[in-house]
């Protein structure tokens, strides 16, 4: 099972960024912790971040091509803006996670609206970085 982790724009930043929101764990960290879960739950775990919307997209396009069965992502602030995200996500029709470090609900307005979640699998959303792990658990057992 080939599980995709993507990352969007100002994640390469987490652990030093707005700490008291995003916590102190870096995405090197959080990248670690999820290849060595995908070992232990016998998966194949690719991370990858971008801070361009494009990239994304040919990221999200790319997945479909490799076989990737699942795709946990935090589109960062284009999670609130990005209809090319959303029809992406649509057009490879590979389930997705959407994860979020922090409570978006807890925050200002602008971030309460999401162009993914109605398309989600699920949503995660402030258990911190642990949001991913329990996003691996869940892909792997969907
Ligand atoms: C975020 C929440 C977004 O609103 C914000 O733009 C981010 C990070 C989170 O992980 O909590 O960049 O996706």
């Amino acid at each position: 099972q080939r599980i995709l982790v993507l990352n969007g724009p100002n994640l390469n930043l987490l652990g030093t960024r707005e700490p008291q929101l995003y916590g102190s764990v870096t995405l090197a960290q959080v990248d670690e912790r999820l290849a060595v879960l995908g070992r232990e739950l016998g998966v194949s775990v690719e991370s990858a971040q971008s801070n361009h919307e494009g990239e994304l997209v040919d990221r999200i396009q790319r997945a479909a091509r490799e076989s990737v069965e699942f795709i946990i992502i935090n589109a960062g602030a284009y999670t609130h803006t990005s209809v090319a995200l959303r029809d992406a996500l649509a057009g490879v029709a590979i389930p997705f996670i959407e994860v979020h470090v922090s409570n978006v609900y807890k925050r200002e307005p602008f971030r309460h609206h999401s162009y993914l979640s109605d398309q989600a699998v699920g949503v995660v959303a402030g258990l911190g970085t642990f949001g991913y792990e329990a996003a691996l658990r869940y892909a792997v057992a969907y």
